[in-house]
């Protein structure tokens, strides 16, 4: 997005009629009918906290975006939008809260270059104390101030530092990658003809491979009313890990960029994508003595690279092999996923090889790499159902973490006391089926949320065999002084280095009629793009009328001025000047 002299005069000239109390109130209406989903004065600054990024060798700031679901929605007089109406229209014209960067940390355990300016650390649980209850989990992207960043690690690699220490069983430490718009869908008109201008500076756009229809927003399609929409989109797990075990996914989809698929008409949303992905996961393969605490250290951090391989080593070939390497105190633990392994492993865990059969395999999920994927890091559990995310609230449909059988095969309820025999037994019946040990214990309200848990099966280390439970006991009530210290749980993903071919960075999206985009007639469509327009326009004339009057006559006295847009700039400085003295 580059900025134009023209709209650099235009900033500057809104903050200084800003700066006059008399014109406010007219500002922020003209504001509130034609910015919908951001808060004309939140005070997320998207280059306020940053940390420090390698790419191709080059030192690079970047920024920390939450995700919009974890922001409070509101109207224009502040209250819960969700409070006051359901219409999807109302819901776009509400507000997604700005955060300042000691928001990120004490609201959502987001600390931003912490424990140094490369790193960031997410904790799972926290409790602002002028929140109703405690935050658990968030998500995060990188952007650069300008939209998020896009990688495009094909023929190169990604490495990061990462300490899942501090990440227990039924947990997930993940960084991955997703294709998702690079501005949030900004500029997008919903449906009911409101124009998405929060887009990426508010965490908007999330979309993965399970086709999510959980999200208050999907693409541009605004408010997803009754979980209408499905955002799907090709996704590469890079690392979802706990102290326990670690896989790496690639999940194409038939679409290499992001789609939107009508949950409402089509039942089958997610075989838009490859949900269950193609997957390398130790100690599904070899049990509980090659979970990942047998490869590395879990209580000290360790180096993940992974390298996106092409045939003929360059990003334009295609992608044929993803390589691994866990690297700690100079040993490596190295891992490889192929077309090939892909179908090996399906065959012998006895399902089908959807992967390669129906989503084109490593070749296709390369063509998203080499179009550019955000980078997510999130940290997350699953109380719906132990990381067994087949029955999840999530509904995702791959297991970290857990047992996944047919029940006609292998009850794995019946078997939950997990163990070397347990584990043998199932191997026996269907192998594969076990992905880590969190059945232990079946009931995750039960056990991980609300009780300390410990695991017992052969080889574990001592340090991690105990783990304390999940949820702030005590912090629901507001009043209590709690931080919710007594979960302990966090994770840190540092020295991130990013090789890759940088893809070229497209304007965000300008509303056009799709053909058979949104659905609706023709003279609608042209509704929902003049309409914004017209105001916009008549906005932007209002706002030029006031600054040139307004401003040039008591701001600029002193200063000779041959053009007008000379005028918008002197006036700034003045403003400038003023609020500083
Ligand atoms: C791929 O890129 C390499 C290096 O830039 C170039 O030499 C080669 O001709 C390209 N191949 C194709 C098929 O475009
Ligand atoms: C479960 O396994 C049985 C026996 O192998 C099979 O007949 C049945 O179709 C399977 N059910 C599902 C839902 O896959």
């Amino acid at each position: 997005m580059a900025f134009g002299p023209a709209d650099v005069g235009a900033t500057f000239c809104v903050r200084c009629l800003l700066a006059r109390p008399m014109l406010r109130p007219w500002l922020l209406l003209a504001a509130a009918a034609l910015a919908q989903q951001v808060d004309p004065l939140g005070d997320e600054d998207t280059k306020n906290a940053g940390i420090r990024i390698s790419v191709n060798g080059h030192d690079t700031a970047q920024f920390v975006m939450l995700d919009s679901r974890w922001r409070y929605l509101y109207t224009v007089d502040g209250k819960s939008c969700a409070s006051v109406s359901t219409d999807p229209g109302d819901m776009e014209r509400c507000y997604l809260q700005g955060l300042k960067a000691s928001r990120y940390s004490d609201s959502y355990g987001v600390f931003v270059g912490s424990p140094n300016n490369r790193a960031v650390t997410l904790r799972y649980a926290t409790k602002d104390p002028d929140a109703p209850t405690p935050n658990y989990g968030s998500r995060v992207y990188l952007t650069d101030g300008e939209g998020y960043t896009q990688f495009a690690p094909l023929s190169g690699e990604i490495s990061f530092d990462i300490d899942i220490s501090k990440v227990p069983a039924g947990m997930n430490a993940a960084v991955y990658l997703v294709s998702m718009d690079t501005y949030g869908n900004m500029n997008s008109i919903s449906n009911s003809g409101v124009m998405n201008v929060a887009g990426w500076r508010r965490g908007l756009g999330y979309c993965d491979a399970q086709c999510p229809t959980d999200l208050r927003f999907v693409q541009d399609k605004g408010f997803n009313q009754n979980n209408h929409y499905a955002s799907c989109c090709p996704e590469m797990d890079l690392f979802e890990a706990n102290r326990f075990v670690s896989a790496m996914t690639a999940h194409p989809c038939k679409l290499t960029s992001e789609s939107v698929c009508d949950a409402s008409k089509n039942k089958k949303c997610k075989a838009e994508c490859d949900s269950n992905g193609a997957d390398v996961n130790t100690f599904r393969e070899y049990g509980p003595g090659h979970a990942l605490f047998n490869n590395v250290d879990v209580m000290l951090p360790f180096t993940v690279t992974t390298r996106f391989i092409t045939d003929n080593g360059y990003a334009n070939g295609t992608l044929v092999e993803i390589e691994q390497e866990l690297i700690q105190n100079g040993r490596a633990f190295k891992t490889s996923l192929t077309d090939q392994g892909a179908a090996d492993t399906a065959e012998k865990f006895r399902s089908t090889n959807p992967f390669g059969q129906v989503y084109g395999g490593l070749a296709q999920m390369g063509k998203s790499l080499r179009a550019g994927m955000v980078l997510v890091i999130a940290l997350w559990s699953d109380a719906g159902a132990n990381m067994n995310w087949l029955l999840g609230i999530n509904h995702l449909l791959h297991w970290l973490d857990s047992c996944d059988a047919n029940k006609t095969e292998y009850e794995c309820e019946k078997h939950a006391k997990f163990d070397d025999i347990v584990w043998e037994q199932a191997q026996s019946v269907k192998p594969g089926i076990w992905r880590g040990p969190v059945d232990y214990y079946p009931d995750f309200a039960e056990s991980f949320e609300t009780k300390d848990v410990a695991f017992n099966y052969a080889g574990i280390p001592l340090q991690i065999k105990r783990q304390v439970a999940f949820s702030c006991r005590g912090c629901e009530t507001k009043d209590a002084p709690c931080d919710c210290a007594s979960v302990p749980y966090a994770f840190t993903v540092s020295n991130i280095e990013v090789t890759h071919q940088p893809p070229r960075k497209q304007k965000p999206t300008k509303p056009s009629p799709s053909p058979g985009g949104g659905g609706g007639d023709g003279s609608h469509l042209v509704m929902q793009i003049l309409v914004p327009m017209g105001i916009a326009l008549a906005v932007a004339a209002c706002l030029a009328f006031l600054c040139c009057y307004v401003c040039s006559e008591d701001d600029v006295e002193n200063v000779r001025v041959r053009r007008r847009r000379k005028k918008l700039v002197k006036c700034q400085d003045t403003s400038e000047s003023s609020s500083d003295s």
